[in-house]
This record gives structure tokens, sequence and C-alpha cells, in this order.
């Protein structure tokens, strides 16, 4: 059985590639600092493929730490680096602690994996790096363009990183997916998102409005060049994303990638509103929607949605879960955690 490591895999999309990797039959082992996660996760893991996989808590930002781990599991063949922090707003705020965790974790990672002689890594890459396209939908060959936050920056200077370590460690494949809005959890409800404090991203925020533990879902802006004025984005189920994962391992492992460092775009190809979304999500699930349209939020984009072509022909990966069924879920987990609370 071949061994994956999974950096951040107590986190939200970590979690739910665990499930699709075991699934698909590979051994899974975690590392995670837990600093926006917790260790209950791994029995929702258990509970939907019934193997707990192997945890270990490392901060991978921390050069000993990960050499001392790499060293301990040398039969590794393929990392997935999902570990970083993730919050906008809060990247504005503690620019250097972003830099600080997200460029180390990787460098210690690739640095780890060239030591020990293990080839092929997948990473969490975003459309953040394109910013607002002048061209839509988003190609891989789109320009990138300068990021608005500390966190979008990150992300395009890992992307950087890759490229240039590719250009000379021939014998490492390195694999960046562009991920577009991951919402939705597992159908099980035995995982999801666990947001921290006030969501700021829109269906966290939306559900706990409806589970009535925020008063009103504030529509940012409704005088966007969209047609109902609402901002638009690519909304990708958290399980398609999951799976996106395990095709971009299985390309690497049985040598099919094209170059060694390769960049693909994960979304559904379809961009929603968030008026359309609200709708959606009120259709699936039955459930009313309280919300009101206030101003715009600073820095966001106007509209994003993915050109799939290069997944969906190079990957052979297509989204296939229905928005509604997407939404459905996300609702679901959203319940499921306030009888946890309870
Ligand atoms: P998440 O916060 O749920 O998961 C990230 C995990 O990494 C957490 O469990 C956290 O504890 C862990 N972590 C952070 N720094 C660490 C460190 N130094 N050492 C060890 N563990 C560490 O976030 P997520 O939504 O699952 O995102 C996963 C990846 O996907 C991240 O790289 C994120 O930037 C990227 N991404 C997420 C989105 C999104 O909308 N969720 C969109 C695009 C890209
Ligand atoms: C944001 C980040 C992006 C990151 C992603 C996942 C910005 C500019 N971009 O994307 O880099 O990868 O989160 O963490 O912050 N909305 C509302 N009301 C709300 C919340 C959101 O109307 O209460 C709207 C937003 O204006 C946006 C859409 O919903 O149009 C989606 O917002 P969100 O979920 O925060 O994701 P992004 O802003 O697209």
């Amino acid at each position: 059985m071949k061994k994956i490591f999974v950096t951040g895999g107590t986190g939200y999309i970590g979690s739910h590639t665990v499930v699709e990797l075991q699934q698909s039959g590979f051994e899974v082992i975690i590392a995670d600092n837990l600093c926006n996660s917790n260790i209950g996760v791994l029995d929702g893991i258990e509970q939907i493929t019934g193997i707990r996989p192997a945890f270990e808590q490392i901060d991978l930002a921390d050069e000993k730490q990960t050499r001392d781990f790499f060293s301990r599991h040398r039969d590794v063949e393929a990392v997935i680096h999902f570990a970083a922090l993730k919050a906008v707003g809060e990247s504005v705020q503690k620019p250097l602690e972003y830099y600080r965790n997200n460029l180390n974790s990787l460098m210690n990672v690739i640095g780890c994996m060239r030591e020990y002689g293990i080839r092929n890594l997948v990473f969490s890459s975003s459309c953040t790096v394109y910013g607002q396209a002048d061209v839509l939908p988003v190609t891989e060959t789109t320009p990138r363009k300068q990021a608005e936050s500390p966190y979008g920056n990150t992300k395009a200077m890992c992307e950087d990183i890759m490229r240039d370590v590719a250009k000379v460690e021939k014998g490492m494949n390195l694999l960046a997916l562009r991920y577009f809005n991951p919402i939705g959890a597992h159908p099980s409800a035995c995982i999801g998102e666990l947001p921290n404090g006030v969501p700021n991203n829109l269906i966290p925020y939306l559900t706990q409005t409806v589970a009535g533990i925020r008063e009103q879902l504030s529509v940012f802006g409704d005088d966007y060049n969209t047609p109902d004025g609402s901002a638009i984005r690519d909304y990708i189920d958290v399980v398609d994303l999951a799976r996106a994962h395990v095709v971009a391992i299985r390309r690497l492992l049985e040598g099919k990638n094209k170059a060694n460092y390769e960049y693909f775009n994960i979304g559904t190809g379809r961009g929603v509103s968030v008026l359309e979304l609200i709708q959606a999500f009120e259709r699936a699930t039955g459930e009313k929607v309280n919300y009101r349209i206030t101003g715009r939020r600073a820095g966001d984009i106007e509209k994003v949605w993915a050109d799939t072509t290069l997944a969906n022909t190079e990957l052979g990966w297509k989204a296939v879960v229905p928005l509604e069924e997407t939404l459905a879920n996300a609702w679901r987990w959203q319940q499921h955690l306030g009888k946890m609370k309870k």
C-alpha cells in the first residue's frame, strides 16, 4: 500500500482528502500542529472509512521538527501539503506570521523531500493568484496578478518556489492545484469545515445565520457588473476537490505528468452569484435565508470562474456534485455542529 504524507490533514480540505485517499487504497500519515483544527477530526475520518489515519502533532514551519518527522518516515511516496494559515483579513494584520508559516513550511517540506528522496508533491494553491482577471473564465495561461493580501501573496510565492526548485531538481515532481471556492461537507456529516469565531466566508456565515447563530447574512454589494449585481465565484464541492488530489497523486506516482512543475485550475467551470447561491440554498434545504444587501467588502473582486479544460483533459478529473447537493451537505454539517455543542 503506497503511503502518502498529508500535511494539514485534520483541516477542512485535508480531512476530506484523507478520506478519499483511504477509500482509494492509500495509506495516510497526517502531520498538523492543530492551530486551526482539532484531533476529533480523526474520529470523523475513522467513522467514514473505518481506518484511523496515523497522526503526529508537528509544526512544519519548524525545520527541526519537520526533518525529524521525515527521518522517521522514509517509506512515504508522496506528500500533499495543505498546512497553511488561510485567513485573508488576518494576513493583512499579521503579514510576518503568514509569510513565516506558509513559506517556511513549504520550504521545509520540499527540503526534506529532497534530502530523503521523496519525489512527489501536490500543493494547495488558490485562484487568488489571478486577482480580477481581464478575461473570464481564467485558464492556466491567464496572467497572475499582484495579490491583494499577504495570504494571497504566499500562494503566488509558494508557486514560484516550486517552479524554481523544479528547474534544478529534475527528479522531483511538483504539482499545484489552484482551488476556486471550496464549500460543502462530506455527505455523512462526519467531517466538514470548522470555522473559528465569526466566519468570513460566505457559506459558514450563511449556514450559521439559518441556524440562528448569526442574525443576518450581509450580501456584500449588488452594484457589480454582473447579471444580478452580486459578485460571482466558482464554488467547488469539497469532496470533488478532495478527489482532484487523489487524481493528482496518481498522475505523479504513475509518472504521467508532462513536466516536473505543473498547475491546474480546480473549479466547476460555472460562475454563481451570491444571490443565486442563496436561492439555491433555499431550494436545496427548504430553509429561508435572512439577508440584506450591504456595501461591497474591501478587497473583493467582482467575478471569477475557472476554465477547467486542462484538469478535465489532462487529469481526467471533473467536478460532478450538483450545487444544491453541496449546499444540502453544508446545511447538514451545520446541524451536526449544532448537535455537538448541545
Ligand atoms: P484549514 O485551516 O482547515 O487547514 C489547514 C490545516 O493546516 C489546519 O489543520 C492547521 O492546523 C494546519 N497548519 C497550519 N499551519 C501549520 C503548520 N505550520 N504546521 C502544521 N500544521 C499547520 O484550511 P483549509 O481550508 O483546509 O485549506 C487547506 C489549504 O488549502 C491551505 O493551504 C489553504 O491556503 C488552501 N486553500 C484553501 C481555500 C479555502 O477556501 N478553504 C481556498 C484556496 C486554497
Ligand atoms: C476569499 C479570499 C480567497 C480565499 C477564499 C477562501 C478574499 C478577497 N479572497 O475568497 O483568497 O482563497 O476566501 O478562504 O478575501 N460574501 C458575502 N457575505 C459574506 C461573506 C461573503 O456577500 O458574509 C460574498 C463575497 O463578497 C464574495 C462571495 O460571497 O463575493 C464569496 O466570499 P468568500 O466565501 O469570503 O470567498 P472569496 O472572497 O471569494
